[in-house]
């Protein structure tokens, strides 16, 4: 019996120990809100949501000229994007034709062949794409850097059949 004994104590004893530095009551754990300090840092490589880059919204649109050339690659970059991020309402060709997504929103997404989106400035689409969209068109700011709004611009101008 005398093992048993020992036993038992030796349990206790270990519950005791183990026990000692952990406070079961969470009130009194130390926490850390969400963003607050210390924060893990981000992973190497990993790209901000957020960066920091120039406030188009705080420019006149038609001061703003594209720094991306429109070359094959270039237009062929923004067919990429425009693909995946605006065809779903301007359609493959820009007039929205054939987009069951179009036909359902009010005001419908703009036909980019018209007379007024013609007549936009190429600083004036990179706006659009940027900055705040418009309408129930959101802007990609976080989708997409300058440089690959600038793209989709060079291509959405391609698909207007514009120099
Ligand atoms: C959710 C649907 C939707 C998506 C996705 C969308 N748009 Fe739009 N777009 C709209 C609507 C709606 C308008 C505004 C129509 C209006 O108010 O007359 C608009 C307007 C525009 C205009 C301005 C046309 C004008 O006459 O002033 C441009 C340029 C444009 N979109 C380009 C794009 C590009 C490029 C993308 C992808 C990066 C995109 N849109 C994604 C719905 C969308």
């Amino acid at each position: 019996m005398m093992w048993r004994k020992g036993a038992g104590l030796l349990l206790v004893a270990f519950l005791a120990a183990s026990c000692e530095n952990v406070d079961l009551d969470l009130h009194d754990q130390i926490t850390f809100k969400h963003q607050e300090y210390p924060m893990i840092p981000a992973p190497k490589g990993s790209v901000s949501m957020n960066p920091k880059r120039f406030d188009y919204s705080t420019v006149d649109a038609v001061m703003v000229t594209s720094p991306v050339k429109r070359t094959k690659d270039s237009v062929d970059d923004g067919k990429k994007l425009y693909d995946i991020f605006c065809i779903a309402c301007h359609g493959p060709d820009g007039t929205t034709t054939g987009m069951p997504v179009a036909d359902k929103f009010e005001p419908r997404p703009a036909n980019l062949k018209n007379e007024t989106a013609l007549a936009l400035t190429e600083g004036e689409i990179f706006q659009r794409i940027v900055v705040d969209g418009m309408g129930i068109m959101p802007g990609y700011k976080f989708e997409m850097s300058d440089e690959e709004a600038w793209k989709v611009v060079s291509y959405v101008m391609q698909l207007q059949g514009r120099k």
